[in-house]
């Protein structure tokens, strides 16, 4: 038994280190990466430890990079791109992680011969002990972080470029969403209780519970059941935008994959609601989540793009419009924090262009008097206020409405939260109701 645990250890560095050599020297996503690693591996413990560190190696990243620096003589060669990886994996189970050191090195040599580089692993050992021994250089966190994109917050949030990098540089704590159609917030943070987990109810956030650190799904009671999702604080609060009456027609045009969609109809099961997802792949974890969750049996869901209407509409108003639109991430960086390495300038054009299409395309779609919620979980401006100022300059019938603060700073016609306030990811929200327009009416 001893004996398989270690060797499932080794597996787990290896597959760590694998998955870090993607996303550091390939261009993968950490999602995409996890996406393919995980299931491979049996025992649940092994996955929590390879996302562990793999989300700890991307945070030191440039702290472990100096220790590289000054530890070895000549910079690794890219045939050693996976040795990098895994000396990553290796440093960040010290720190942040605190593993037991003398397990963690064990493993993490073993796993460079596993990985064909059994001349290496002295190297490995050697540099592993001089991590445990003098620690990793102190690093700032703002290296990690593209100039461009240091540009763009120096610009957008003069004054608090210091504030979010640190709020995108902490782990995420684990925000759960009760489903009221099962069960309260205080029972089910009860039942937490009794499984020895303790989490706080906190205000402004209705349906919400928050654990610190990460926890997986399968510890929670319930989960399977649909009694509970993962969900971010502030993706939460996108349902309190929305005011809709009973049996009210809803379009979520970017649903996928589907915890807003789902939450609006746990909060009103009367729902009339058209689900799009332009990747069919996503929109099938939107019908696996309502399945789980006993919600959407009446929902339309269409693998669609929305900006082409024509393809799908039938052409009836929506009374609301949920428009979660693709953007840049920046936001959650501490949830993805591979955004940092690959997220580039050009893409965050093409983005803006994209959503710009989005909106025009939806508006006519929203009955006059209705609703359309913008959101992002992007702390850029582009995205966000400049994105909805322009909006609301082009489109003679769209109002911006008031939001109050419990979303956040003023931004343009929207609110803002930055990433760490209220423990929760940053998100921009707006809210644009279709009135009378002016121009036709004249
Ligand atoms: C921010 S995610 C949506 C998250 C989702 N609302 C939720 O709460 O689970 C954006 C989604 O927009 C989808 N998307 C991007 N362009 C689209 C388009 N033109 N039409 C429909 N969906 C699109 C992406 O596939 C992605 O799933």
């Amino acid at each position: 038994m001893a004996g398989t645990s270690q060797a499932t250890g080794v597996a787990a560095r290896v597959v760590a280190a694998n998955v870090l050599d993607g996303v550091l020297h390939h261009g993968r996503s950490l999602k995409a990466g996890l996406g393919v690693a995980l299931p491979a591996l049996p025992d649940p413990r092994d996955r929590a430890l390879v996302e562990a560190i793999c989300f700890a190696a991307l945070r030191i990243r440039h702290r472990a990079d100096a220790a590289l620096a000054a530890w070895i003589p000549s910079p690794l060669p890219k045939r050693d791109a996976p040795l990098r990886a895994l000396l990553l994996a290796g440093f960040a189970q010290l720190d942040p992680l605190g593993l037991p050191a003398h397990a963690a090195l064990a493993a993490t040599v073993d796993a460079a011969r596993a990985m064909g580089r059994a001349h290496q692993a002295k190297l490995v050992n050697a540099l592993l002990r001089r991590a445990q021994r003098d620690g990793l250089p102190e690093g700032d966190w703002r290296d990690l972080w593209p100039s461009w994109l240091r540009g763009r917050l120096r610009s957008d949030w003069p004054d608090a470029v210091d504030a979010i990098v640190a709020g995108s540089a902490n782990q995420a704590p684990t925000w759960l969403r009760v489903n009221r159609l099962r069960g309260t917030r205080d029972g089910y943070r009860q039942r937490l209780l009794d499984a020895g987990i303790a989490a706080t109810a906190p205000g402004g956030f209705e349906d919400a519970l928050l654990i610190e650190g990460s926890l997986p799904v399968a510890q929670l009671p319930g989960f399977g059941e649909g009694d509970v999702s993962v969900q971010d604080g502030s993706a939460q609060q996108v349902a309190d935008t929305l005011a809709l009456p009973a049996g009210a027609r809803v379009l979520d045009a970017c649903a996928a994959p589907g915890g807003k969609a789902a939450h609006l109809l746990e909060r009103d099961p009367t729902l009339r609601l058209v689900a799009l997802d332009v990747d069919p792949a996503r929109l099938r974890k939107v019908g696996d989540n309502f399945a789980r969750l006993h919600v959407g049996a009446q929902a339309t869901l269409h693998a669609a793009d929305a900006v082409d209407a024509d393809g799908w509409w039938d052409g009836e108003p929506f009374d609301a419009i949920l428009l979660d639109a693709p953007c840049s991430a920046t936001g959650i960086i501490r949830r993805q924090p591979d955004v940092l390495l690959h997220r580039r300038e050009r893409d965050l054009d093409a983005l803006v262009l994209v959503q710009a299409s989005l909106l025009d395309a939806l508006w006519p779609l929203l009955r006059p008097g209705g609703t359309l919620a913008y959101v992002t979980c992007s702390i850029l401006d582009a995205e966000n206020a400049a994105q909805a100022s322009a909006f609301l300059a082009r489109t003679p019938d769209a109002e911006a409405l008031p939001l109050g603060e419990a979303y956040g700073r003023p931004a343009g016609p929207g609110r803002q939260r930055l990433p760490g306030e209220q423990a929760c990811d940053g998100f921009f929200y707006t809210i644009f109701r279709r009135g009378v327009d002016d121009a036709r009416v004249t």
